[in-house]
């Protein structure tokens, strides 16, 4: 079931393209090629509301109003390594975003998720932040990495994820219901490797050839 802040894309291109990306026999330059595919169709979904405002547009005949995107550019927050997966094609769509990165790794023993890397564009308190990670599974180091984006001054927070499980909504959305997910589908549940079932295995690997 799911959760009231969370959309899920039903678009059939987007779930065609999700299915092809599931099938343990699609080699990894498909892969990486579909996940930018489809990450234009989120970036589609999760730009549906921003605001415009009404400008002057002298086209080659006359001067007339019309709409473009207002305020400061929004800014695309990539938890590595695998959302720069998604970040690629979204980048493709609004390339005069501003791009962030989060690295976060999970303790062995503390299971807590420690932050290796961080940079972030300035003035995000009056920026729209959209988070992206491909895989929402636990959802600690995604509550994490939005946790370290709201501590810089972010104030509206979006979160993008192509898979998520059940407990990883959950748990995200308890730490954050002020941030709206959006997903292509949310799947059965997670293995006792915090793998998401069926799922699609692990993001990143699938991503760049590695095991
Ligand atoms: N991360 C992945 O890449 N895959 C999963 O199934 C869960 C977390």
């Amino acid at each position: 079931m799911a959760h009231k802040n969370t959309t899920v894309v039903g678009h059939p291109l987007v779930q065609h393209k999700l299915s092809i990306m599931r099938d343990i026999s699609t080699p990894t330059a498909k892969f990486r090629q579909l996940l930018r595919e489809i990450s234009l169709l989120l970036a589609y979904e999760v730009c549906s509301d921003l605001e415009t405002e009404q400008v002057d547009i002298k086209t080659p005949l006359e001067t007339a109003k019309m709409p473009k995107l207002e305020g400061k550019k929004l800014c695309f927050i990539s938890i590595l390594r695998a959302g720069n997966g998604l970040l690629d094609g979204m980048l493709d769509l609004v390339p005069s975003a501003r791009v962030g990165h989060v690295g976060l790794y999970r303790d062995p023993k503390t299971l807590i998720p420690i932050e290796y890397y961080l940079k972030l564009p300035d003035q995000l308190e009056e920026r729209l932040s959209i988070v992206v990670d491909p895989m929402l599974a636990t959802g600690n180091s995604a509550a994490a990495a939005v946790q370290r984006i709201k501590d810089a001054g972010a104030k509206r927070i979006k979160f993008v994820c192509l898979l998520a499980a059940p407990e990883g909504l959950e748990a995200f959305s308890e730490q954050h219901p002020d941030v709206p997910i959006i997903t292509a589908a949310v799947d059965r549940e997670l293995n006792d490797h915090a793998y998401i079932l069926p799922g699609l295995g692990d993001a990143g690997d699938r991503m760049y050839g590695t095991k």
